[in-house]
């Protein structure tokens, strides 16, 4: 398969709703599923969401092992969820610095709900669901947010905390919430 070039903020298909998967297993969809994780792997993203590869579906990939540039996250297993449902199990939020493979270069602080329980089904029409917190939830609701055509700096609620990386960790405004100051370079 192949890696693909990740589509940047400012192209149209960020923008629209993706459409829901009606057929599963099928030769089309597995080779979606590989093209996202061979991207999502070069580019040492923590999630991909299909239309950021230019595919219009409601397919997400999540997770990551231990990672050398987030060594504060927890093993996250490698997920596909397609047709996600996300239920908000507790309305508490937390803020956090986030990035995205279409905005590179740039964090912002986001808020997102602490626990939720996702659903749909994996590339062959299995069930998934599980309920997650903390850096797991975030990375799905982010990956979740792309699919209904929504990047986080529609999630901010104060453009102070939105810049580019090297002049964030200039400033060491990076460590003030969160994530290392140093260290934190992935994506989702
Ligand atoms: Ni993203």
């Amino acid at each position: 398969m192949a890696i693909k070039k990740v589509v940047r903020m400012g192209d149209p298909v960020l923008k629209a709703p993706c459409l829901e998967v009606s057929e599963f297993d099928t030769p089309e969809l597995h080779a979606l599923v590989v093209d996202m994780k061979d991207t999502m792997h070069a580019e040492n993203g923590a999630g991909l969401a299909a239309n950021q590869i230019g595919v219009n579906l409601r397919v997400i990939l999540f997770g990551f092992e231990q990672n050398e540039r987030y060594p504060e996250a927890p093993e996250i297993p490698e997920t596909v969820l397609i047709n996600p449902i996300i239920e908000v199990l507790d309305r508490s939020k937390e803020i956090a610095w986030e990035g995205c493979l279409s905005i590179p270069g740039m964090r912002g602080l986001v808020p997102r709900y602490l626990s939720i329980r996702y659903s749909g089904k994996d590339e062959f029409g299995n069930p998934v669901s599980q309920d997650v917190s903390d850096f797991h939830a975030r990375v799905v609701q982010h990956e979740n947010d792309h699919l209904d055509g929504l990047l986080y700096p529609q999630r901010m609620t104060s453009m102070d905390s939105f810049g580019y990386i090297d002049e964030l960790d200039a400033a060491c405004a990076l460590d003030e919430k969160s994530l290392p100051c140093e260290d934190d370079r992935s994506e989702v």
